[in-house]
Order: structure tokens, then sequence, then C-alpha cells
């Protein structure tokens, strides 16, 4: 899709549909306005196309729901435009402007509206091989008085967008396409096309430096793991800050030797969401060049139950030196994790941020609609939660006292892998901290966010790409 930026009169745009905003306390337009009172409401997600408006360049205006003047704020802007290129899309109408309301016509209303249109133009229907929901051609921001800032902005929101369908193809790969290997070869494809450094750990590499835990897991598949390392490295003076964004790449959790039920097995194909995110936030930043450097680390695994599969009561050395008792081959995330969170502690990087489809725990505690924050430092949880305000994802502080470490005593090792029935998002969140060590450390558990149930009139069902908005954020906005 191509997108653009126009300053000029909206009667003057060129397109086959123009969009405009409508609220609810203000719903007289400048197109068509007084004899469609009482049929327009203002009410997100409204939709009133309308044909041939008098002294109008635009074939046609689509009127949109945005809600009340004063709640529309950049969240609303995205899914207005979401919502809008969804509906225009289905009726293969392919040229599409949007109008920027003059009240709401800052920066973050221009990125927004064109994350929401780049958002919702994408369909996970890459294995269909009938007819396919039509791409739009372009999509254009119109606003009428002219902001240098705006460009940027609008550059911003395509990268940033464009990255997060990158997440969201990957995620909506299966296993059977998608394997550890496959996952590094994106990762490799990615870095040469963006000018990122690569760097794939095999097992046996992975055996030198000790990641038992890691290799635990990998151990009941055919497919070998791979630990992914993208590099960015700015091209000025870079701060002294080294951020490292670490995301699970589980390309399959059939749960192991604890194995899941069969009802629903199949979304796990999504557990290396946090991986994608990973990678294409590296993606956006590659093309941003913030002055921060940044290192992800994406461990690749399948968790599957092979004859070779590693059994409850298991006990692994990790990395850092623990020793774990694997209770339950399904709490995988957290023993790959563990050996990245230290691998990435070893190469220098001082603050770390992790996204993984942890534990179903954090969809009960949470539901769909906020991905789970845990930190070991409040400066970085502030940071990460500014991100992901300014990037519309939804987060939620979740606790970490020191005491709910007694809940993964083992008789037999340093920590069991699991901590029993009460507080699962804690438990896994706080078996990462003790790999985390004393680096600035957030854990984003996105088991609940990161598919799509139901289709939304703005987003498909399917993977979601949370949370690369706010990962290209943090990088992109980080002052020292
Ligand atoms: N990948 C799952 C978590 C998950 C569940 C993601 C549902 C998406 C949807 C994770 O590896 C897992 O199996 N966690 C276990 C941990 C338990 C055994 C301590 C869980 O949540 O049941
Ligand atoms: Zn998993
Ligand atoms: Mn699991």
């Amino acid at each position: 899709m191509k997108i653009s930026l126009e300053f000029q009169l909206l009667e003057a745009t060129a397109a086959e549909a123009l969009i405009v905003p409508v609220f609810e306390d203000r719903p007289e337009t400048r197109f068509g306005a007084p004899e469609l009172a009482g049929e327009v409401t203002g009410k997100p997600p409204e939709m009133t196309l309308l044909h041939r408006v008098p002294d109008l360049s635009a074939a046609r205006v689509l009127l949109v729901g945005a809600g009340k003047l004063e709640k529309f704020d950049p969240a609303e802007q995205r899914k207005l435009a979401g919502a809008a290129v969804r509906y225009l899309k289905l009726k293969s109408i392919g040229c599409v402007s949007l109008a920027l309301d003059p009240a709401h016509a800052s920066a973050e209303f221009a990125q927004a509206a064109v994350e929401g249109a780049i958002l919702g133009d994408f369909d996970p229907d890459a294995y269909k091989t009938g007819e396919k929901k039509k791409e739009l051609e372009s999509f254009t921001v119109v606003a009428e008085p002219p902001g240098q800032r705006l460009w940027h902005a609008v550059e911003r929101g395509r990268i940033t967008a464009e990255a997060q369908n990158y997440a969201r193809a990957l995620v909506n790969q299966p296993a059977n396409l998608l394997t550890p290997s496959a996952m590094a070869d994106a990762a490799w494809a990615t870095a040469t096309e963006f000018g990122l450094e690569c760097e794939v750990l095999d097992r046996e590499q992975m055996s030198a430096l000790g990641m038992n835990a890691l290799l635990g897991v990998a151990q009941g598949s055919d497919q070998p793991p791979a630990l992914i390392v993208l590099r960015y490295q700015p091209p000025g003076a870079p701060l002294k800050a080294h951020l490292g964004l670490i995301g699970k790449g589980v390309t399959f959790d059939s749960g192991g030797i604890s194995i899941k039920p069969a009802d629903g097995m199949e979304k796990q194909k999504s557990d290396m969401a946090g991986g994608a995110a990973a990678i294409a936030a590296m993606r956006a930043i590659a093309q941003y060049e913030p002055p921060i450097p940044v290192t992800a680390f994406i461990p690749c695994v399948e968790n599957m139950p092979g004859g070779h599969a590693q059994r409850p009561g298991d006990i692994v050395t990790a990395m850092s030196g623990k020793t774990i008792e694997v209770i339950n081959t399904d709490a995988e995330g957290r023993l790959i994790l563990a050996d990245t969170l230290a691998y990435a502690r070893s190469q220098g990087c001082t603050h770390l941020v992790d996204a993984a489809t942890l534990t179903g725990a954090i969809v009960v505690a949470l539901g769909h609609l906020r991905a789970g924050l845990f930190s070991n430092d409040d400066g970085l949880r502030d940071r990460v939660l500014r991100a992901s305000q300014s990037a519309g994802e939804r987060l939620w502080p979740m606790p970490l006292d020191e005491d709910y470490k007694d809940y993964l005593k083992s008789a037999f090792a340093d920590l069991a892998n699991t901590g029993g029935r009460w507080g699962g998002a804690v438990t896994g969140a706080m078996f990462l901290k003790e790999f985390a060590g004393d680096t600035p450390w957030v854990h984003l558990d996105i088991a609940g966010t990161a598919w799509l149930e139901d289709e939304k009139p703005h987003l498909a069902k399917g993977p979601t790409g949370i949370p690369v908005r706010t990962l290209v954020s943090l990088a992109l906005d980080w002052e020292e």
C-alpha cells in the first residue's frame, strides 16, 4: 500500500473514497449533512457511504462514526482508519484518502491514522488459494493546514505498522512451515534487507555456552533449535544504554511430555509471537536509526514429546549455573528464556525487555485486552509503560514480591519450573526474574493479547502483532 500525505482542501483531494470522521456531538459535516440528520449518529464504527457529493473531487465520501469529540484520541483515530479501510476493501475500493479532523491534526493523530490503515489492511489469508481479499493501493492522509511534523509522523506510522504486519504474517505461518530454522532464515532475510548484523547460534554453540535449560526443551523435537541474535548499532555516537529485546520463539508448543489437550492446540503455532515481535521491532529500528544500540535475542525451539524429550522430574543446569527441576514440560517458555536472559546479559545489554506468550494464567487475570507487565526496576517499568501508552498498546503492571519465590521451591534443585496452582503468571515471571539478575528488566506476558479470537471492525482475526509498537516506541523515544 502506498502511503502519502497531502496538504489541501478536502474538496480537492482526488480519491475513490474520502474518509471523514463524524462525531456524536457534532454530527454535521461539510458533506451532505442536513438531509442525513437522524441517519448519522457518529457512534463508532458507523459507516455511511455517500456517492457523487457535489463540489467534491473524490468519487465517494465515507462518513465514519468517531464517538465523542473530547474522547477522540490517537487510539480512536487508529481504530477509525482501520475500520474504514476494512469496510472499503470489501467493496474493492483501492485508492483512499482520510481527512484529519482539524481539531485533531497533530503528529500523533496522523501517525495513528496511517497505522490503523495499514493494520486494517492485513488479512491472514496467505494460505488461501481461492479469492483473496484485495489490498488497498493507496492511502493518503489529507490535512488542511500544512505542518512539517506530519511528514515524520506519517513515515513513522508506516514503518511501525508495516513491521507489525510483518510480525503478524510470521505468526500466521503454521509450524510445519515456520520451524526454528525457518525463523532463523526470516531473521537473516530481515537483517540483509535492512542492514542489521545477524548471528544464529546452533545446538553445539549453545551447548558450549551451557544453555541446558533451552536445549532440554528442544531435545524432544526433530527440528534443531536456533538462537537468533540481531544487532543494531547506531550510526553516530551511541547512547550509554544498550537495549536487549528478547522474544519467546516456540514455533509449536505441544506441551511436550506434559502434553496439552487437543482442543485449541492448533493455536500454539503462535507461541513464537514474542519472537516475531522482536524481529519486527528490529526491522523498524533499523529503518529509523535511533541513537541507542539494540540487540534482539530470539530463542527458537519446537516443544514436542519425541523419544528424546525431557521428562517431568529431569534436572537441568542453566547457563547461569542454577539448577532447575522440570516439573512440567509445558512450562517451556521460561526454560528457554532463562538461558537467553543470561546470554543477553553476557552480551553487555544494560536494559532487557522480553515478550512471551508465557502463561494461560495471564489470560485468566487480564483477559484478552491487556498484556501483563512485570519488572525488577521501576525506572524501566515506567519507560515501557510510557512507550505503550504513546503506541496505543495496553499493558497492566503486575506484582513481583520477593516471597512469590517460595512458590518455586524444589526439594532437589535450586528452582522448580512451575509454582503450583495459584498466581501462575506471577510465578512464571518470578522464575524469569531469577535469570535477569540485577539488570533492569521488563517481562511482557502476551499470551492473552497475541491472538485475536474474533474479528473486529478495524482488525482481522488472528495474530495481532503485539507488542511491536511498544518496543519500537521504547527504542525510538529513549532518552538518557
Ligand atoms: N504457550 C503456553 C502459554 C499459552 C497458553 C499461550 C494459551 C497462549 C495461549 C505456555 O508455554 C504454557 O503452556 N504455559 C503453561 C504453564 C504451566 C504449565 C505452569 C500454562 O499456562 O498452562
Ligand atoms: Zn509455550
Ligand atoms: Mn507450554
